[in-house]
């Protein structure tokens, strides 16, 4: 079959559609770490990438773009709403995310999803050329795995997890979860960004499906129903957890399996493109005239985020009020700026944030603003990537204060950026970055008076504590870069039997 060797399936495909100077429409490579990573090894290795394009109802046919063969995947307005904004992020967002919002469980979400599954699933089964890799990303896309395996048993599939997976107690009120576990299981290597997400996965795994499991490796029975099938298998009767069906808890010990090996894979940043727009002297000027602008105050506070519930920005911004109430901190000489990109518009639990956090705002500046100073810079846009390390430099704190995250690439952003060794990171434990970002204020950002602490400490700490800290934590940031993940991902794929 000819085709392509390496296939990246994802909900957005590597490319923005951007206004050309003529008026006519173009594509722009997507400045996300993920594609920055993956484009080098795509060229290399006659790749092709298969995803939605982000509009409605307007089918497309595949382009080449930069060295990459780029497949768009359609989807009508109906199924936006139901498989993009309803299922992917109203009921898997919420429920991966700790049930920050309440997840919604519709029936009718499910089979948009399962339906434009199926659709993604075809299209990289039409592009993969015989025995090639195929990587599958994210919580959009957690059937394709096992539809893929069905279509084209000969591909190696890995599938990478960009957000948390949830413990077992949260993840089995999803009616669908068979279906869900046995997509995930299509593939022969399933990544997650912690350790922990791998170890509540596979948990879940033996206590709903009784599969046996062994260092990070879940034995598939070849006799597994797919997600294609339906009903029974989401029934009482597949359910081992009721004892109702065969548990498998001890090795296999003849044939009938197949090996997916489960396991955390860190994701990181681009870290030399950041080091290197970090030192351009047009964007150092930039930073400065940021400081300018805001007046020169003593600290400028800096908070990134897409404008979303899970990112703790509504704690962040009780912190601050507090602060200033107690005279802690002081309009004028303290300004926090936070950016605030717009995110899933559609969705009704990020309306209500937006509506929540532009009050709170409004209100802490009413109360706090002078004629000359504002407590608070709120900013509403996307910015491009110069502009953010501009931010970067010009921040002596960050903060990251998310309820939980995934990973959180702003906060090994702003460490890379800092090659001067100042600027204070101050970090949710409930990120993932946490994991490896040891030497940054850990904080609970739940516990509002350890999060003023922590406030209050970057802002006065001691230049060589601060500099010792950020030198650790650069160190981290520079020797695990999105390349080396991409490549060990990948080397461990090519290494499954
Ligand atoms: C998170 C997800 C990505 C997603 C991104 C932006 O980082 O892990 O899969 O692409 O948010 O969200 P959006 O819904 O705009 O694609």
């Amino acid at each position: 079959q000819s085709g392509y060797d390496f296939v990246v399936v994802a909900n957005r495909l590597a490319v923005d559609r951007v206004t050309t100077e003529d008026g006519g429409t173009g594509w722009r490579r997507s400045p996300g770490g993920l594609v920055t990573a993956l484009a080098p090894i795509m060229a290399q290795s006659d790749g092709a990438w298969v995803g939605w394009h982000g509009a409605a109802d307007e089918p497309l046919e595949a382009f080449d773009h930069q060295g990459m063969h780029l497949v768009p995947v359609p989807l009508s307005e109906q199924e936006v709403e139901d498989y993009y904004e309803g299922f992917s992020n109203a009921t898997l967002w919420p429920l991966y995310h700790d049930v920050i919002a309440r997840p919604a469980f519709h029936r009718h979400w499910f089979e948009a999803y399962r339906r434009v599954n199926r659709r993604f699933a075809e299209a990289a089964a039409d592009v993969a050329a015989q025995g090639a890799t195929v990587w599958v990303q994210d919580y959009q896309l957690q059937l394709v795995p096992a539809m893929l395996r069905e279509l084209r048993p000969d591909v190696k599939i890995g599938f990478f997890n960009h957000i948390p997976f949830p413990p077992p107690g949260l993840f089995s009120q999803l009616p669908w979860r068979h279906s869900v576990l046995r997509g995930l299981l299509g593939a022969d290597l399933i990544g997650f960004q912690r350790e922990s997400d791998a170890r509540n996965f596979q948990r879940v795994v033996r206590h709903r499906l009784g599969y046996y499991i062994k260092s990070d490796q879940v034995f598939v029975p070849l006799d597994a129903p797919g997600p294609g099938e339906d009903a029974s298998v989401n029934g009482l009767h597949a359910d081992p957890a009721r004892g109702t069906a065969p548990r498998q808890l001890t090795a296999p010990t003849e044939g009938g399996f197949r090996v997916a090996e489960a396991k955390a894979f860190p994701i990181s940043i681009d870290t030399d493109k950041i080091v290197e727009l970090s030192e351009r002297p047009d964007i150092i000027a930039r930073s400065q005239q940021i400081r300018r602008e805001l007046g020169e105050p003593d600290t400028i506070f800096l908070g990134v985020d897409r404008l979303d519930y899970t990112k703790g920005i509504r704690h962040r911004l009780k912190a601050y009020e507090e602060l200033l109430r107690d005279g802690k901190l002081t309009v004028g000489e303290a300004c926090l700026v936070q950016v605030a990109s717009p995110s899933r518009e559609g969705v009704a639990s990020y309306q209500r944030l937006r509506e929540d956090i532009e009050g709170a705002v409004g209100r802490i500046n009413g109360e706090y603003d002078t004629l000359a100073h504002t407590a608070i810079r709120y900013l509403h846009h996307s910015y491009p990537v110069e502009e953010m390390v501009a931010l970067y430099l010009a921040a002596d704190v960050m903060l990251v204060t998310a309820l939980r995250d995934g990973m959180n690439l702003v906060a090994k952003e702003y460490v890379a950026a800092r090659k001067s060794g100042q600027g204070v990171l101050v970090l949710s434990e409930f990120t993932g970055a946490a994991d490896q970002l040891r030497q940054a204020l850990l904080i609970n950002p739940h516990d509002v008076d350890e999060l003023k602490a922590a406030i209050v400490k970057a802002a006065t700490i001691d230049p060589e504590d601060a500099r010792r800290r950020m030198r650790s934590l650069r160190r981290q940031v520079v020797s695990n870069n999105v390349q080396r993940w991409a490549e060990e991902f990948l080397d461990r794929l090519a290494a499954q039997p």
